[in-house]
């Protein structure tokens, strides 16, 4: 009897800030944070463990690249890993094997799993570039069953006064253009926003996870900090459905 595939447990990161040293990070205990999430009860069982970016605070720091690699040296799943605007593959590539994933100076990969297939962009300089866009849709084409899709930026505005007038992607409208046409993409996983928001992009639910670091009120125009608590995302993965829900501590 066939029994379906099996359900992915997914757990999503995103956004720790790392400094270079266990200092605080604009106050925050950032590799606390950090921890708070990884050691989570919500996030044992794993099937596979996401970071989604700005692992670094600011100008990868290595020092932040060596303490993720540090801890996740006892992690039993798989881990995939997308740089952000802080993020830069250089360095990361000294501390995390990206072999394979990096092409043209750009972290862009398919990771199969148990019969599922997961797409990781890079939107490090704040946009997707054309290359990777004709990627996706060719690479997309060739599976049947649906596909998840990991990007660092949001693929759309958020109702973010802060984040969406200073640090939205740059070409949403040639992404969403190239995303319209992939059917079998339903929910697209991102991080930097630093708040929590699902936003409905056609077919698509774009799920904008909060950060580990801190959160960053959406009603204000300027930078105006909301919580230091750090946030997690859990993301199950069946034959026909995806439920996923936030962690705050
Ligand atoms: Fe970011």
């Amino acid at each position: 009897m066939y029994m379906g595939k099996k359900v992915l447990k997914i757990g999503q990161i995103s956004d720790p800030h790392i400094g270079e040293d266990s200092g605080l990070v604009q106050g925050i205990d950032v590799r606390k944070n950090f921890l708070t999430a990884y050691q989570s009860e919500s996030m044992k069982d794993l099937d596979l463990l996401v970071l989604s970016g700005d692992l670094a605070n600011e100008h990868a720091e290595p020092g932040a690249y060596s303490y993720i690699s540090d801890v996740l040296k006892d992690c039993k799943v798989p881990v995939c890993i997308i740089p952000g605007n802080h993020d830069d593959l250089s360095v990361m590539e000294k501390f995390f094997d990206l072999r394979g994933k990096v092409h043209d100076g750009k972290c862009f990969y398919r990771y199969d799993i148990a019969g599922h297939s997961i797409f990781f962009l890079d939107s490090a300089d704040g946009t997707v570039s054309s290359e990777q866009l004709s990627w996706l849709e060719e690479e997309a084409s060739r599976i049947n069953d649906e596909v998840l899709l990991f990007i660092h930026h949001p693929p759309c505005l958020c109702n973010h006064n802060f984040m969406d007038s200073k640090y939205s992607m740059k070409n949403i409208a040639e992404v969403q253009a190239t995303l319209s046409r992939i059917k079998n993409i339903r929910h697209i996983f991102v991080g930097h926003y630093h708040f929590e928001k699902d936003v409905q992009l056609g077919d698509k639910t774009v799920h904008v996870t909060p950060a580990t670091q801190m959160q960053i009120d959406a009603n204000q125009s300027d930078f105006y900090l909301q919580s230091i608590k750090p946030a997690w995302r859990v993301i199950e993965w069946g034959e026909n459905f995806v439920k996923t829900q936030v962690y705050f501590s």
